[in-house]
């Protein structure tokens, strides 16, 4: 199959594990019969000092014509400055919601050669197989009024939290759905006790619940999800929730992979456009080196492979090949090892089967 791929390395380390991703792909097009158009494209601090803005309309328009969009990272100390007119982050929303991802899937999964790296106990990490479900085009990210102004002689600043009930009904329709392909049991998080917002996710939820009795549904408030995710994720099948709960449980459940550079994500709208990026940042303490760990791209390029070109039996061969290097034993530097970003991709692309 022919297929349109736009690459944005962005920063920091984004260009050296986008690089060696790109590598992966082309294998696994050159194996298979397929031609993959690769169009890389600026977006985040290398686009603002180049362009002036995080995310020109150029490049957003290329994304939206695009089969799929394969994201490095974006950000750095040089655009971290809190007064600046426009940051990387800002770039990242922006295609976020110029994309209309609203599902941003987080896979976690422990693999048994790395549980040490992991701070849980290896008994509470056995069978640990997530999938967050995260909101990605709503909530506080987006919701209006948000800025600064002074109020009543005090300096004041204000953010959103607004949900319509469409966005909430396609995401947790969408975990239901994942759901009924894994364990079936879906994990909804809010914090209904305190937030309007919360009151109307949970009554979405049960809603569809209901209309699906073959899948599990429990609601859990935030704070007791952020403990049970520690204390028995193994337990936990799909978990759904907004974008900012999303944003910080994807961060606590990645540290029980044993390294945040191991984990991809995808995000999904309603065509088969998708973005895909690992769940780490641009990583500026160790830029430039070639040390970085390229899994988590790798393995979001497998979701890639799946989501936005259904050739599931590439990904699969993808994730097999990642599995089976780790099994055995080859390890960059955020795992103890001393593999530069290069050689890791060389094991795994030796792992790709015909
Ligand atoms: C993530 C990141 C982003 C987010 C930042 C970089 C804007 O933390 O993808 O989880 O908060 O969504
Ligand atoms: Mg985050």
């Amino acid at each position: 199959m022919k297929a349109n791929i736009v690459l944005l390395p962005g920063d920091g380390i984004g260009p050296e594990v986008v690089a060696e991703s790109v590598r992966v792909l082309e294998v696994i097009a050159g194996k298979n019969g397929h031609a993959f158009e690769f169009v890389e494209r600026l977006m985040g601090g290398c686009s603002i000092d180049k362009f002036g803005t995080s995310l020109t309309d150029e490049t957003l328009a290329d994304c939206q014509s695009a089969d799929a969009v394969l994201l490095g990272a974006v950000g750095g100390p040089k655009w971290d400055d809190p007064s600046a007119r426009d940051r990387p982050e800002r770039g990242l929303l922006a295609l976020r919601k110029g994309l209309g991802v609203f599902a941003n899937l987080r896979p976690v999964k422990v693999h048994p050669a790395l549980m040490e790296w992991s701070p849980l106990k290896p008994e509470k990490l056995k069978g640990v197989d997530i999938l967050v479900v995260r909101e990605l085009t709503g909530g506080l990210y987006f919701g209006w009024p948000k800025g600064r102004d002074i109020k009543d002689g005090r300096e004041r600043a204000v953010d959103t939290l607004e949900y319509f009930d469409y966005e909430i009904l396609r995401v947790l329709e969408l975990a239901f759905e994942l759901a009924r392909g894994r364990r079936k049991k879906v994990t909804s998080v809010d914090k209904a006790n305190v937030l309007e917002t919360s009151r109307l996710w949970r009554q979405i939820a049960a809603r569809i619940g209901a209309e699906n009795p073959d899948v599990e549904l429990e609601h859990t408030l935030v704070d007791t999800a952020s403990m049970r995710l520690i204390t028995g994720p193994a337990w936990m099948d799909v978990v759904v929730t907004e974008n900012m709960f999303g944003d910080i449980l994807t961060d606590e459940a990645s540290v029980l992979a044993g390294s945040m550079g191991m984990l991809p994500s995808a995000s999904l709208g309603g065509s088969g456009l998708g973005l895909y990026e690992p769940i780490h940042g641009s990583a500026p303490d160790i830029a430039g080196r070639g040390i970085a760990n390229p899994i988590g791209t790798i393995l979001s390029t497998a979701m890639l492979l799946r989501h936005s070109l259904k050739l599931e039996a590439e990904a699969v061969a993808i994730e097999n090949a990642v599995e089976r290097t780790i099994t055995e034993g080859a390890r960059t530097t955020d795992l103890g090892g001393k593999l530069t970003t290069r050689q890791m991709a060389d094991e795994i692309i030796k792992n790709i089967g015909d």
